[in-house]
């Protein structure tokens, strides 16, 4: 069994994100922008060599792994690339392999594969919900539709995962929404995580005028409600606390006012084999390239180790950085899936 790879700041690296695809059946306001242009289908690796190079580094420390897109589950066959990742769950101590599958989905097609995700030994989905309002959530996904979304997330609750909901804050959009999606998540059994925006890709509107920093929502919060912090985590950069009303978790995501870069033990694989080591960051390391000139594990691992090493300390966010600021990040959430 490999150790886990540090980086230069001797973080180490037990976390992948793997975005099965770029696309996505919604354009959320803080993620795409109406007319996106997705990557043609010979660029993207197939879910076979994913799968490889997700092998590659979880022999070599990563014992968790979260399935993004875009949406992961509109890729075709992806269910066959969930139970080949499953299949390193549960191996005995010692040796290689996963603590926990997951995926962070929008839902829309929950309802058709929460049973098969169940089966292959997903336990927990983080579901992005950023409004109970059916108008409201039409006019924040674009394309998105409530109804749907809420079969979903009905459908994994009766196949037993337990659910996390995804909230964006945003300022003039939801704001006004977080004590009723607070009481909903009590009343469905889900814990609730409100994301701070970040400013990723242009996406045809203002993420400035949205920007609403989470330690003042959560002091608003507790006039209302009981917040006990809680020591509890699930490996992401989540801080929770428990809601005394409802008896359920609220977790905060707060990149931009309380960074949380010094413990991240992360790094993200897009579909195109492309390995990110900051979302903050545009810095890339192309592993495709030599996943197809016929790599081994050795050499692929050295390619990955290169690439870690390079990981930065930290993002740089900025709230109101100008289109020219080269420090800013161009591509969009949705080529990582956060
Ligand atoms: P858990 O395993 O449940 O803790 O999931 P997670 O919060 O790590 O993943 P999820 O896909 O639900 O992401 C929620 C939000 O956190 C998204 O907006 C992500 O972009 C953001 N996020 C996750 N990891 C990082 C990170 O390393 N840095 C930053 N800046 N944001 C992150
Ligand atoms: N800032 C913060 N969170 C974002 N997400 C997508 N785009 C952004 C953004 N610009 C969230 C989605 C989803 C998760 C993967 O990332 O809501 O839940
Ligand atoms: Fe799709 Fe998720 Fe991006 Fe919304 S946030 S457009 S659901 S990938």
């Amino acid at each position: 069994l490999a150790a886990p790879l540090p980086d230069s700041y001797g973080r180490l690296l037990t976390y992948l994100r793997v975005s099965v695809t770029d696309r996505c059946d919604m354009r959320c306001i803080y993620c795409m922008s109406e007319d996106m242009t997705f990557l043609p289908k010979a660029e993207i690796l197939s879910l076979d060599e994913l799968a490889r190079l997700c092998a590659s580094f979880i022999r070599h420390g990563v014992r968790r792994l979260r399935v993004t897109g875009g949406e992961p589950l509109v890729r075709r066959d992806v269910m066959g690339f969930f139970r080949e990742m499953g299949g390193w769950l549960g191996r005995p101590d010692g040796q290689a392999g996963l603590d926990e599958l997951t995926l962070t989905t929008n839902a829309s097609r929950l309802a058709e594969f929460a049973d098969g995700l169940r089966a292959c030994g997903v336990r927990r989905v983080n579901v992005s919900l950023d409004s109970l309002d059916p108008d409201r959530f039409a006019r924040i996904t674009r394309r998105g539709n409530l109804a749907r979304t809420l079969d979903g997330i009905r459908a994994a609750r009766e196949a037993g995962l337990d659910i996390r909901i995804n909230t964006v804050a945003m300022a003039g959009i939801n704001a006004d929404e977080f004590d009723t999606l607070m009481a909903w998540c009590g009343e469905i059994g889900a814990d609730l995580c409100l994301i701070e925006t970040m400013p990723m890709g242009e996406t045809g509107e203002d993420r400035t005028d949205h920007y609403l920093p989470l330690s003042d929502v959560r002091r608003d919060l507790q006039q209302r409600w009981t917040l006990e912090p809680l020591s509890y985590r699930t490996g992401g950069p989540a801080r929770y606390a428990r809601i005394a009303e409802t008896g359920r978790r609220i977790g905060f995501i707060t990149p931009m006012t309380h960074n949380f870069c010094e413990s991240c033990n992360r790094v993200r694989l897009s579909c195109t084999g492309r390995l990110y080591t900051c979302l903050g960051h545009e810095g890339s390391t192309d592993l495709r390239a030599p996943l197809r000139a016929g790599a081994d594990d050795v050499d692929m691992m050295h390619h990955v180790r290169a690439a870690i090493l390079r990981k930065p300390r930290g993002h740089d966010f900025l709230i109101g950085r100008n289109a020219d600021d080269p420090a800013r990040v161009t591509r969009h959430m949705s080529v990582t899936g956060g």
